[in-house]
């Protein structure tokens, strides 16, 4: 055994944890300093969330221990946790919508002042909390109000009001743009600089020489080394999958066939603007553009899920019904949305009945299910993605997020889609994970589909792309060919203001 360092704060020796059917945790060692940034890292599935539920109280492993200094502790439930000053911010948040974010702070430990909550305390508390965090938030905006971004922020005052020691964070970066992951790192500093020990895990490799210490990788269940977090990339892959990746983005070109999907004019008031472009058989193209420039909004008005007030869409040659979501998957469209929990999945049916979702409905339209043919082509399909699972009868809340991801995208490419939307696909998913979903990019386009991606991911638009289009402020700032699209390119197209001038405003771009 490695000798203890006199800072630390936890040690996790041998633990086990298994569900039904599945061994999630086989035999993992984990220890946590005083002041270190302590990165957990493995593919979709390894088990990292599990580990961090060991420590947050949300299960109890089956063998093995945990120790705080030298006491073995059990930790049965958030109260233990907190006790030990443990805080956790989950893959999906904890917080109560319709609470005000002070509130949410202090869930179940409101101030009180003869029997009453002290709000106006609480409040002033809240205050103090947000302004060490650094977000410009009001103690008294309702949560729901909240983006993701201070969503997280406010979880981060409610674990520093806790006055935690060991705070956990799963996959903070996940959701964030890149300017709200320089906020949260210059916190997560902060915290390391007072002492805190920081459990952090992330999909993304540059975030771990950018801000960690040390990194234990696991592998299916099992620790399977410890370095330190300036160990270059590709041995962090190896070490994490177990072989080299040596082709990060391998997009095959394949002949552009008709136009697929024609978008023109596309308007919703106040939202987008003008919007117009196309994908062709064979052909990926990336939406570009900053957060809050209008490509979800344009990409669910395709599909039907929203209205739009001026525009037409076109698939095939064909002109789609608006806002009729039955009409686009009739037609062939299919959109992996952003948010996969909410509108992706149904999180209580199995992995079978989700990935036949789409085709169970089109088929059964025509008066017949084919059950059988449905079970075998589900099992194609998540083996072909590599979902890890423990049969295809598994609920998909259980899933890890990453196969909950590409349980997403497979209930698509089981339905046979024309035209498949992509809006953020690979957040959450491993770097292993990311290469299999681009290559069956290339296999759908290569059978002739048409592919529509949005990522804030640039090296990924780039990598992935054969043409760019870069929306910026609900408007096409410009349309690049891959050639032409290059980091700098496509940013100053989504950092342009309105360039054809025709509502007064001026373009911005080179004379
Ligand atoms: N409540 C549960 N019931 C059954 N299986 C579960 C449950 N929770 C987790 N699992 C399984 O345990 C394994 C590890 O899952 P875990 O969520 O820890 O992975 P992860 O490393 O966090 O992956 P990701 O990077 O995708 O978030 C997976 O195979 C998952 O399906
Ligand atoms: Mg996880």
């Amino acid at each position: 055994m490695s000798s203890r360092s006199p800072d630390e704060l936890l040690r996790i020796e041998g633990i086990r944890k298994t569900f039904p059917g599945v061994v999630a945790l086989d035999s993992v060692d984990f220890d946590l300093r005083r002041g270190e940034v302590h990165v957990l890292l493995g593919e979709n599935g390894a088990g990292k969330s599990t580990l961090i539920k060991m420590l947050s109280g949300a299960y109890t492993p089956d063998a093995g221990r945990i120790l705080a200094g030298d006491e073995e502790v059990r930790i049965h439930g958030a109260q233990d946790s907190e006790r030990l000053g443990i805080a956790t911010i989950y893959q999906e948040f904890n917080l109560v919508p319709d609470l005000t974010v002070a509130e949410n702070i202090f869930l179940g430990r409101q101030p009180r002042r003869l029997g009453m909550i002290d709000r106006k305390r609480m409040d002033a508390d809240a205050e103090v909390l947000l302004k060490r965090v650094g977000v410009n938030v009001s103690p008294r905006t309702r949560v729901r109000e909240l983006g993701i971004a201070r969503l997280q922020m406010v979880e981060i005052a409610k674990a520093l009001s806790l006055d935690a020691r060991v705070l956990i964070m799963d996959e903070p970066t996940a959701v964030l743009t890149s300017d709200e992951v320089e906020k949260l790192f210059a916190i997560v500093r902060r915290l390391r600089e007072d002492g805190v020990g920081i459990v952090f895990i992330t999909h993304h490799l540059e975030e771990i020489a950018a801000l960690g210490d040390r990194v234990t990788v696991i592998r299916d269940g099992r620790s399977v080394g410890q370095v330190p977090a300036s160990t270059p990339e590709d041995e962090l892959v190896r070490l994490m999958v177990g072989r080299s990746i040596d082709q990060q983005y391998p997009r095959e070109r394949t002949d552009a066939g008709e136009a697929l999907l024609k978008v023109e004019g596309l308007t919703r008031d106040g939202v987008f603007h003008d919007v117009g472009f196309e994908v062709r058989a064979g052909e990926v193209v990336g939406i570009a553009g900053l957060v809050g420039a209008g490509r979800t909004e344009v990409v669910r008005a395709v599909f039907g899920a929203d209205p739009y007030d001026a525009g037409t869409v076109h698939v095939a040659g064909a002109p789609l019904r608006p806002h009729d979501v039955n009409a686009a998957m009739a037609a062939g469209i299919g959109l992996v949305p952003e948010d996969r929990k909410g509108q992706g999945l149904v999180l209580d049916a199995s992995v079978e009945e989700n990935l036949g979702l789409v085709t169970l409905r089109s088929t059964a339209r025509a008066g017949l299910v084919d059950l059988k043919g449905q079970h075998a082509a589900a099992e194609r399909i998540a083996g072909q993605l590599g979902v890890r699972m423990a049969g295809l009868g598994q609920h998909v809340r259980t899933l890890s997020g990453g196969n909950q991801q590409k349980v997403v995208i497979g209930k698509w490419l089981l339905a046979n889609t024309k035209v498949l939307i992509l809006d953020e696909p690979t957040r959450g998913i491993d770097v292993g994970a990311k290469v299999e979903i681009y290559q069956l990019i290339n296999e759908l386009t290569a059978a002739g589909a048409a592919v529509l991606m949005i990522s804030s991911d640039l090296p990924e638009v780039l990598g992935m792309s054969d043409r760019v289009v870069v929306m910026a402020q609900g408007r096409v700032a410009g349309e690049l060919s891959a050639e032409q699209a290059t980091q700098d390119s496509v940013m100053a197209l989504a950092v342009s203001t309105h360039t054809n001038g025709t509502d007064g405003t001026e373009a911005s771009r080179g004379h």
